[in-house]
């Protein structure tokens, strides 16, 4: 037995198996830049990033070195008991990175499933109102508000009853739905359905606290929300006195060329959440949002032991310093199209790739049968993904039928990992595509 399969023995004797294995029987010992090597010396190239997390890299120096600093001098104290400069720093960048309007304040939690819960508290405590919109396809975390506002029901299955006043919207999704509109019509005809369902629909405008939507849908298929319609969002939003909130948790932090993906509709919500590569792998997440709304929630309703703990903290300013110093938007503009071309030429040879989309270096290929969308080709994209680890690159799938590869690269890959890693892809689904047509 190799020690990779011991490990897994390990594991499956006491892990349960709802912590689910997303990527086989892979297993990791340690990581550089865009490399794992796992626990038999084997290298890969990673294609999933921790799920987005490492967009900056695996254990850039400086990150490791400001995190080893920061535990020899304070591990905890609890942000509720005593101020520490490292909590406070990392909100002074992030106001600095991500004006919320005039005022912005921010405040720290530890995943993005606990920066969705609290931005929905403050929203609340904001408009005195209850209820909260969210959309199909929509991944907001695994706590019961997130699972509540998730909308892929193999994630919520038993685990209900699921938390009051959500009401769920179609997402725009153009592919599936735009039934030959153009874009401009299609996007037209979702909004007044919007408006159209304050009236029709379950609950009146002024009942609603606030709208929640992924710019860029993330475990939903990397589904880009267009940016006509993030601002015809905006507006009726504005016209009800409901509360925008952006969750960015996976888009967030370089990956599609911005700090925010909302930047690219020009829009600027009330309210963002962030996780994940926001601490390039220390447990931390934000919500970040206009002051005067963030000081509506009344001290002692918001916050927790650990939140913005010093370590992470720590860990996140040099990480977000990483992204600056590398220019990792600039870097994620040219790793998405390169993807994408790439991608677009697969489009050509194989006939199961129906769909290529996305922002900057968030790139997704939905896989569908005749490219039908309503036909997904989920086993064709599953043997595709396991065939890529085989050969070294760990490649993830996305959509509520598994039948998206997404890209999540770490976006300080090199050209040549990178090429070398879709080189396989490529092999991979069209050797499984022509399988599945035989
Ligand atoms: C858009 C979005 N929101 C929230 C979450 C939940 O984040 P976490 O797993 O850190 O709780 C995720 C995780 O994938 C996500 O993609």
């Amino acid at each position: 037995m190799s020690q990779g399969q011991d490990l897994i023995r390990r594991r499956l004797a006491v892990v349960p198996r709802g912590v689910g294995m997303f990527a086989g029987e892979t297993t990791v010992a340690s990581g550089k830049g865009a490399r794992l090597t796992d626990v038999d010396g084997r290298e890969w190239i990673d294609f999933a990033g921790g799920i987005g997390v490492v967009n900056a890299g695996h254990c850039d120096e400086t990150v490791v070195r400001a995190i080893q600093e920061q535990a020899a001098k304070l591990l905890h104290t609890c942000i509720h008991i005593g101020t520490y400069e490292p909590y406070v720093a990392l909100c002074e960048k992030l106001v600095e990175l991500l004006p919320h309007g005039d005022a912005t304040k921010v405040m720290l939690v530890n995943s993005g499933a606990e920066a969705v819960e609290n931005a929905v508290k403050i929203a609340r405590q904001a408009t005195g109102r209850p209820a909260v919109f969210t959309y199909d396809g929509a991944f907001h975390g695994r706590t019961l508000l997130g699972m509540s506002l998730t909308s892929k029901s193999g994630y919520k299955r038993n685990c209900g009853p699921f938390a009051p006043e959500i009401y769920r919207l179609p997402f725009p999704n153009h592919f599936k739905h735009g039934g030959g509109l153009s874009m401009g019509a299609f996007v037209d005809r979702e909004l007044n359905r919007f408006r159209e369902g304050f009236i029709s629909g379950p609950v009146p405008a002024e009942h609603v606290a606030a709208v929640i939507i992924e710019v860029v849908q993330g475990e939903g298929g990397f589904i880009p929300a267009p940016p006509e319609y993030l601002r015809g969002l905006r507006e009726i939003c504005d016209e009800h006195g409901i509360l925008l909130i952006c969750d960015e948790v996976q888009s967030g932090f370089c990956r599609t060329g911005r700090w925010a993906a909302y930047e690219h509709a020009g829009i600027v919500p009330d309210l963002s959440t962030w996780a994940k590569s926001m601490g390039g792998g220390m447990p931390i997440g934000a919500v970040v949002g206009k002051a005067s709304v963030m000081d509506a929630a009344e001290p002692g309703t918001i916050g927790g032991t650990y939140g913005g703990n010093p370590v992470v903290c720590a860990g996140a300013i040099a990480n977000i310093a990483v992204m600056e110093k590398q220019d990792l938007n600039r870097r994620a503009a040219s790793v998405g199209e390169i993807v994408r071309a790439r991608f677009e030429k697969l489009r050509e040879r194989c006939d199961v790739v129906a769909d290529v989309r996305g922002l900057g270096a968030m790139i997704g290929l939905e896989c569908c049968y005749d490219r039908d969308p309503s036909r997904p080709a989920t086993e064709v994209v599953k043997i595709a993904a396991a065939r890529c680890r085989e050969e070294g690159v760990l490649v993830i799938t996305a959509g509520p039928f598994g039948n998206v590869i997404r890209v999540l690269s770490p976006l300080v890959i090199s050209d040549d990992d990178l090429s070398r890693g879709l080189d396989v892809l490529e092999r991979a689904l069209i050797g499984a595509a022509s399988e599945a047509a035989a």
